[in-house]
């Protein structure tokens, strides 16, 4: 890589020579907010509300809630889409879309976790912008005024109300698909993804299943201690991914184990997810999602479990990076020589805690599925974002550790 490139490997402080950093969507956090949804997204220009979902949310009761707040504003639920399966595809966005446009509708209201999200988010660039699913993929390739070089045109008012406390997804610009024909997982960026609504509300999260909590409250640590590692890092990003931290580590536990009865810890991680996430991941995401893709591992599973093998090898990989985790260490009181291993160490009894497991094998990867595996994280762009330059033989070695 180029010295002084934006992907510059070091040095991970001092004045950067570039960075970027935004976040337009207008979040609003607290208690008792769904039935406030239709008075809030009015004001981002929806009037004819398409809402995406999945079965198991519709079965809560919690979609006839946010319905009846999106009535109560005065705005019409003209659809709701509830197909979206726990690992959406190109062919799920392009069947609600299809399905937002016969409906009728001018904007869309996603009410889920991740995956609903990144389909709303798909499904919108193709409804308003035309073309498949499959052609959306890229980072900064959606249209643009002045033959690409303007502003980016407008898609349809986007909102999200978030059930799982951790992709963070109602704040980002970013969506993760997958190809189900090349069993491969797309990322899809670009600033007019970022939702103009994001509603936290605990009452959301109050039935999640313990499981499905803490795989997803470790997919928010694993986006906080990336993003703080990134080769990508920025001064803003820092700021929110340490405070992430500090929420993480005093409600994550309480979140998994009180559930129902923590409001408190359950509105406190919903806040948590949405400051860890970041674009600017690493090695952790680049192992996940082949092993999502090929694997059907949960996300925030796959994340629990390769987090401690990418930091002990990240943290070896030099002094620059090493202190990085220091600083990640201390929000846990760590202050142990070997950063790397004491770290990698605190986590994986953290996830043995949750009740999440700690090895590939007992979430489904076979070991002769290691090459494909390794394929896929060296084609994942978030590779190009991990601090310490990886290779096949890197990744071979840390599924293997992992498995
Ligand atoms: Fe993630």
């Amino acid at each position: 890589m180029e010295a002084g490139s934006a992907l510059d490997r070091t040095p991970l402080r001092g004045f950067k020579d570039f960075y970027q950093y935004a976040g337009t969507t207008r979040v609003i956090a607290g208690r008792d907010l769904l039935s406030s949804t239709g008075f809030e997204f009015q004001k981002e220009g929806a009037r004819r509300v398409f809402v995406v979902t999945d079965e198991v949310i519709r079965g809560t009761g919690l979609v006839e809630k946010v319905e009846a707040g999106v009535a109560d504003g005065g705005l019409e639920v003209v659809g709701v889409y509830d197909k979206v399966p726990q690992d959406s595809s190109t062919h799920v966005c392009d069947d609600c879309a299809a399905a937002a446009k016969e409906a009728g509708a001018d904007s869309f209201l996603a009410v889920g976790g991740g995956s609903v999200m990144d389909t709303a988010k798909v499904a919108d660039a193709v409804f308003t912008h035309g073309g498949g699913a499959r052609e959306q993929e890229g980072f900064f390739l959606m249209p643009r005024e002045d033959d690409g070089m303007g502003r980016p045109l407008d898609t349809a008012p986007l909102a999200c109300i978030p059930t799982t406390a951790g992709t963070g997804s109602e704040v980002s610009m970013a969506a993760v698909i997958k190809d189900p024909d090349e069993k491969i997982k797309i990322e899809i960026a670009d600033f007019p993804l970022f939702p103009r609504l994001a509603i936290l509300d605990p009452e959301t999260t109050r039935t999640l299943p313990p499981k499905i909590a803490a795989a997803t409250g470790m997919d928010a640590m694993t986006h906080a201690i990336e993003g703080y590692v990134s080769v990508d890092w920025s001064a803003h990003q820092d700021a929110r991914s340490l405070h992430a931290l500090r929420i993480i580590r005093d409600n994550l536990e309480r979140a998994v184990q009180r559930g129902e009865k923590d409001e408190e810890a359950r509105g406190n991680m919903l806040i948590a997810a949405n400051l860890a996430i970041t674009i600017a991941l690493g090695s952790v995401h680049a192992m996940s999602h082949p092993a999502g893709a090929q694997f059907g591992v949960p996300h925030g599973v796959a994340n629990a479990i390769n987090l401690p093998h990418v930091i002990r090898h990240n943290a070896a990989g030099s002094d620059d990076i090493a202190d990085r985790y220091r600083d990640i260490g201390e929000i846990f009181d760590i202050a142990e020589p070997d950063i790397g291993e004491a770290l990698a160490s605190h986590i994986t009894g953290l996830v043995d805690r949750l009740g999440l497991p700690t090895r590939l094998s007992q979430a489904g990867v076979p070991e002769d599925g290691i090459p494909a595996l390794v394929e896929g994280a060296m084609g994942d762009g978030t590779t190009l974002l991990n601090p310490r330059e990886m290779d096949e033989e890197d990744y071979a070695e840390l599924y293997r550790a992992a498995l």
